[in-house]
Order: structure tokens, then C-alpha cells, then sequence
């Protein structure tokens, strides 16, 4: 313990200032005008795993983004961690409401301001430092294997394909990954599960162009009024999802598990405060662990159609869209789903209009064992960095990968992260706690050690 306290202590700025740099990079994976600056992250993070001591990294091409490969193998008799990560990142909009620039990273207050600053450049960062630092104090526990990706925030569409080509170079005991929420520091926890997605849009078309709202208003359906009514009816008055079959799959979690979500730390009054809202909002009968971790939801991410430019414009729109999603539990899937959706809002469209439905990504629900070896390396790992037990919670989140990980190749994941969910993920003013990184590369290396221990 005291030579990873002493490393961390020896080269703090250092560790703070790399993680600076590939901050800096503005690598946004959907919008294709930062395709430059995406593979130069790629490469950074290629040149920082060989500076670490990793063997054979390759920056491995595929139809979309690199895959970053490196791996140290230390002995065939040891037991193999494959890290996975992202370096791609959220686009930073609304760019006006960041108090500083999204890629120029800021310390306020102890935190560190930067889009993708927790999510995931802050968190696969640390093991990259942890990895590092065991190389230098002592050797590594277990074999490494590292595969940080560049188009998970866009569904990591050619990962699987990665995956499934790469099954002998991807073998291991068990995935770690830090890209998930602690409750806080002082209640530490481990997230046990992850939710599905499924997204798509919808455009729904009235007239065949844009209509004077005056010379036509009041004789023609408004596609904008049409599809705010056909998006409200999928919520009923107890805010269940409409969509006949949605809940046909979700398998209802026991009374004592139910009872041991709720046992988690929440305090309803902070949470509000911290969003600033009234009231909470969600599915009757439920809490909010459990709105957020184990029942399935349906959002609007985005909904436009008309006029939206500066002053005002009197006009009827042809066409109005909007971008939904939908999270999933255990047992449904999203292809079902999807499918669902589609053949629900097809039917219920009025005649005044047409309605297209065009299916973006999706993501399959996972849970993750509590009762592996490698579970209870990670308890163990951060009792002693943390000082507490770490609390079992369920993510609301979803990385696509873990399942297919577990499809692919039989692995299954240990969800490490060290974010908290007000770091503002996917929001402007994103950040994350230099504590949080300085403890993250703390608690990973007794991780290894523990998980090697407890392999024997
Ligand atoms: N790291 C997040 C997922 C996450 C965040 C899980 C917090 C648990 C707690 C990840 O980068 C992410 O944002 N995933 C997307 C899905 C992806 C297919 C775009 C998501 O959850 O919306
Ligand atoms: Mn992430
Ligand atoms: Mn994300």
C-alpha cells in the first residue's frame, strides 16, 4: 500500500498533465468534422501504453474508429484482466453554457472541467497510470490485456466485429472496466448491472412542403401537434409505457431485492436540489434506484420540426421528428423492442399524416455477477482504498459491450467506475474529481493483486 501511495505521491503532476493533454483532444465520435482529432487521440493513447510498458500495441483499423490494443503478458499461469475503454466523447453542445472550453481542461475547486473528463478519458486513464505504476513498483499480479475503443458514445457498431475476429487476443479471466457511478466517496459502490438501449427516430409528414399556418392553420394537421400527442399517449397516467408487450419480457426483481436496492444511501431531498426540480417523476409503485436501475423507460432526446431560428415565423411545418429512446432490463431485448415500437406507432398514427421510423443503435440489458472471484477482488480492492464495503447498486446507463463480451466470449465484467452521477456526463461542464483519479489509480493495482490472489 505505501509504494502505490508513494508512486501516486512521486508523480502526481505528471499523471494530472498526461491526462490534461488527451483531454485536449477534441474527439467527438458522431460528428465526422472532428475525424482528425479522433485518430490522433487514438494514437496518443497508442504512445501512452507503450510509455506504460505494454507489448505489442497496435492501433488496430476498422470500418469506423481504431481500436487501442496493448497487453502484457507475464505468465500463462496467471490470471488475465482485459481493461476496455473509450476515448471517443459526447459532442460538447450547447457550447455557450460551459463556463470554460469543453477541451481546454480547468481545475475550479479541485475538479477537473473538460468534456469526456469522467466519462471515460478521466476513468480508463487511471488504469493506463495504475498499469504503469505496478510496472514500476514491483511488477504486475496478472496479465493485462487493454482494448480502449473510439465509438462508444455512437453504439460501438464495429466492436463486435473486433470482437469476434480477435476472440484468441481478447481471451480472459475477466473484464474491468471503469466507466460507471459511485453513489459518493464516502458511500463507495460497484454497479451490478447495466440497462439496454433502444434508439430511433421518428418523422412524422403532414404536407408536402412548409404551409402559410395562416391561409392553411386550422384545415391541415400540424405535424408538430400531431407528434407531441402520439409521444405523450406512450405514457399512461401512472407513467407505464403503453406500447402493447413492452413489459412482456422484464423479469420483477424478488421483495429482498427490491429491499437491498433500497437499502442504498439517497437522500430524495439533495437529488432534487441538485436538478433543481420540485417533484421526482416516474413509473408508479417504484423507487427511484429502481425507476433508474431495474425497470425499463422511454425518452425523448431530442424533438424539432418548423421554425426554431430568431424571431418569429408564421408558419405550418411539413414534418416534424424526434430522437427516442428506450432502456432495457434482463430478458427483453432490444431487436423486440424496436420492433415494438415500431409496429405500436405505425398504428397509431392518425391518417392526417405519414409516419417513418427509422432504428439508429441498440444494446443489450446485462447483470453482473456478485458471487465471482472477481467481485470479491474488487470489494476487497476498494474497502481497503475507500476504508468502507462498497454498496452493490444497479447503473442506469448502458455500455453495449459488456454483453457482448459475455456472448463472445464468454467474460464477464466487473463495473469499477469512480464517476458520480453529478459529474455532469454528456452535459455541459462535465468534470471529475482529481481525488476520484488519484484513488481510482489506487484502488486498480490492489484489484489485480487481490484478483490474483483469490484466482490461486
Ligand atoms: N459511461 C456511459 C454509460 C454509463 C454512465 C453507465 C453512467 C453507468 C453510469 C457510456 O459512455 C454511455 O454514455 N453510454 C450510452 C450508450 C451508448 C450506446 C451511446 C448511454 O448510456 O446513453
Ligand atoms: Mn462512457
Ligand atoms: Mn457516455
Amino acid at each position: 500500500m505505501q509504494t502505490i501511495k508513494q508512486y501516486i505521491d512521486d508523480n502526481k503532476q505528471r499523471m494530472l498533465g498526461e491526462l490534461f493533454e488527451l483531454l485536449r483532444f477534441p474527439s467527438v465520435s458522431a460528428d465526422p468534422k472532428y475525424a482528425p482529432e479522433v485518430l490522433k487521440t487514438a494514437d496518443y493513447v497508442a504512445q501512452k501504453l507503450r510509455d506504460a510498458g505494454a507489448d505489442n500495441v497496435e492501433v488496430c483499423q476498422t470500418a469506423g474508429y481504431p481500436i487501442v490494443y496493448g497487453e502484457k503478458l507475464i505468465d500463462p499461469a496467471k490470471p488475465t484482466v482485459l481493461v476496455y475503454g473509450h476515448y471517443d466523447v459526447q459532442p460538447p453542445d450547447p457550447l455557450e453554457l460551459w463556463h470554460t472550453p469543453p477541451f481546454e481542461p480547468t481545475v475550479r475547486d479541485g475538479k477537473i472541467y473538460a468534456r469526456g473528463a469522467c466519462d471515460d478519458k478521466g476513468q480508463f486513464y487511471m488504469h493506463v497510470k495504475a498499469f504503469e505504476l505496478m510496472m514500476q513498483t514491483g511488477g504486475l499480479p496478472c496479465n493485462v490485456k487493454f482494448m480502449i475503443e473510439g465509438e462508444e458514445e455512437v453504439g460501438s457498431n464495429n466492436l463486435g466485429i473486433f470482437v469476434k475476429a480477435n476472440r484468441e487476443r481478447l481471451k480472459a479471466d475477466v473484464v474491468l472496466i471503469s466507466d460507471t457511478s459511485m453513489i459518493s466517496m464516502e458511500h463507495p459502490s460497484l454497479e451490478t448491472g447495466l440497462r439496454g438501449l433502444s434508439y430511433l427516430e421518428v418523422e412524422i409528414t403532414g404536407p408536402n412542403r412548409d404551409l402559410h399556418s395562416g391561409v392553411y392553420g386550422g384545415a391541415v394537421a400540424n405535424p408538430a401537434t400531431i407528434l407531441a400527442k402520439m409521444i405523450a399517449s406512450l405514457h399512461d397516467e401512472n407513467n407505464h409505457i403503453t406500447i402493447p408487450g413492452f413489459y412482456d419480457d422484464v423479469i420483477e426483481l424478488t421483495q429482498a431485492e427490491r429491499d437491498a436496492l433500497n437499502s442504498a444511501p439517497y437522500n430524495e431531498d439533495e437529488y432534487k436540489k441538485d436538478l433543481d426540480i420540485q417533484e421526482l417523476w416516474g413509473e408508479k409503485g417504484y423507487s427511484t434506484f429502481e425507476r433508474t436501475g431495474t425497470r425499463p423507460t422511454l425518452e425523448v432526446n431530442g424533438i424539432w420540426g418548423g421554425y426554431i431560428g430568431e424571431g418569429a415565423k408564421t408558419v405550418l411545418p411539413s414534418k416534424a421528428n424526434a430522437k427516442i429512446s428506450m432502456r432495457l432490463v434482463p430478458n427483453q431485448t432490444s431487436e423486440k423492442i424496436t420492433q415494438l415500437f415500431t409496429d405500436h406507432f405505425l398504428k397509431i398514427a392518425p391518417p392526417y399524416v405519414k409516419v417513418k421510423v427509422t432504428p439508429h443503435h441498440g444494446g443489450e440489458p446485462v447483470v453482473t455477477p456478485t458471487d465471482s472471484v472477481a467481485y470479491r477482488a474488487a470489494e476487497k480492492a476498494i474497502a481497503e482504498a475507500f476504508g468502507k464495503q462498497p454498496i452493490p447498486t444497479r447503473g442506469g446507463g448502458s455500455i453495449p459491450i459488456v454483453a457482448l463480451f459475455e456472448a463472445e466470449l464468454g467474460i464477464k465484467t466487473v463495473l469499477m467506475g469512480f464517476g458520480l452521477d453529478s459529474d455532469a456526463l454528456h452535459s455541459p461542464n462535465e468534470k471529475y474529481d482529481i481525488f476520484n483519479y488519484y484513488k481510482g489509480i489506487e484502488t486498480i493495482p490492489l484489484f489485480h493483486k487481490y484478483f490474483a490472489e483469490l484466482s490461486k
